[in-house]
């Protein structure tokens, strides 16, 4: 495994510290590269009422991550509500810095675009006003698992067994178009109102036969649901999302991620060489969570092994 000296990735040293303070939430650079892409709480955000690439009025608030901030607004073209989301910058922010979040905008919205499932965010256009990008988005009702999680504490069994049959549908078919989500959490699900489990935010995603959009010694992923083979840098592939969705599981059903300890680096250690925490919270969903958490990679559970042991659940 490569030493990891810098944490940075998609976000600014303000977030950093944030981050690191969190590791089920950090997004973690590798090697010299210092990439800053934005900052969140910084400057240049929207506001209510304002209008967005001469088409979406903007409303209110619905989430913040990372890169950006995603805002209710209406399509006044298509008399539509959308979801917008927002890629900060600094004003400090080079053109080249400015490039690169185009660049990941592009790829975000290509990738999830290139999935036609209800289980993954319907991206249906992506805009620039002035030199930022935004992205049009489906509006998605509901909260995200990891703010049920939050809200609620841990889930009751029924529920991740039928969270976990849609999450390994829609990830067959996310892999079947050749895309790897690779950041597989608890906050890039989206439980709607009306019981829809929504994959989102693809803003690291990989396409086959397209080059990763970032350089070879940065990695990029959250430390508690990151896959070993993430961490060591080998090229995208499917198994990665399972075992992130194995950690993703876990969390629901235990409270908090499989290798989650109080500092980031420790984590990654631990992801790459600990035993997954022993759970009995995981009751009978505790042999396919293994089997997604398995650390090499080619004997991990595949997606359609792990659906077709869920399904079984389900009927029992
Ligand atoms: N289509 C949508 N409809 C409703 N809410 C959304 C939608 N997309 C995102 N959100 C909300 O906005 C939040 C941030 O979105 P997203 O995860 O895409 O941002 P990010 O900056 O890429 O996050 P990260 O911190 O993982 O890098 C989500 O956690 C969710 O609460
Ligand atoms: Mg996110």
């Amino acid at each position: 495994m490569r030493a990891l000296v810098e944490l940075s990735g998609r976000h600014s040293r303000v977030s950093q510290t944030r981050r690191v303070a969190s590791p089920t939430e950090s997004t973690v650079a590798a090697g010299p590269a210092i990439r800053s892409y934005g900052r969140p709480s910084g400057l240049a955000s929207a506001s209510s009422g304002q209008l967005v690439a001469g088409r979406f009025r903007i409303q209110s608030l619905l989430g913040r991550g990372g890169v950006g901030r995603v805002w209710l607004a209406e399509d006044e073209l298509l008399r539509r509500p959308v979801a917008l989301k927002q890629y900060l910058a600094r004003k400090a922010d080079s053109e080249d810095a400015k490039r690169v979040i185009r660049a990941r905008a592009l790829n975000e919205a290509r990738t999830a675009a290139r999935i036609d499932h209800g289980g993954v965010v319907r991206v249906w256009d992506v805009v620039r006003d002035g030199s930022l990008p935004w992205l049009v988005m489906e509006p998605l009702s509901g909260r995200t698992l990891a703010e049920i999680l939050a809200g609620e504490g841990p889930l009751a069994i029924d529920r991740v067994t039928e969270i976990a049959a849609q999450l390994l549908d829609t990830l067959r078919a996310v892999h079947k178009g050749g895309v790897v989500h690779r950041d597989v959490k608890p906050a890039n699900v989206q439980l709607c109102d009306d019981g829809r489990v929504v994959l989102t935010d693809f803003g690291i995603a990989w396409m086959r036969d397209e080059e990763l959009n970032c350089p070879r010694d940065v990695l990029e992923g959250s430390p508690a649901f990151i896959s070993p083979e993430q961490l060591r840098g080998d090229e995208p592939a499917p198994p990665s999302d399972l075992f992130s969705l194995g950690a993703t599981l876990f969390t629901l059903l235990e409270g908090s991620p499989p290798f989650a300890k109080t500092d980031v680096w420790a984590t990654l250690t631990a992801v790459v060489q600990d035993a997954p925490r022993v759970s009995p919270r995981t009751g009978r969903l505790g042999t396919v969570i293994a089997g997604l958490l398995v650390k090499d990679a080619a004997r991990r559970l595949s997606a359609d092994a792990a659906h077709t042991a869920v399904l079984e659940l389900h009927r029992r």
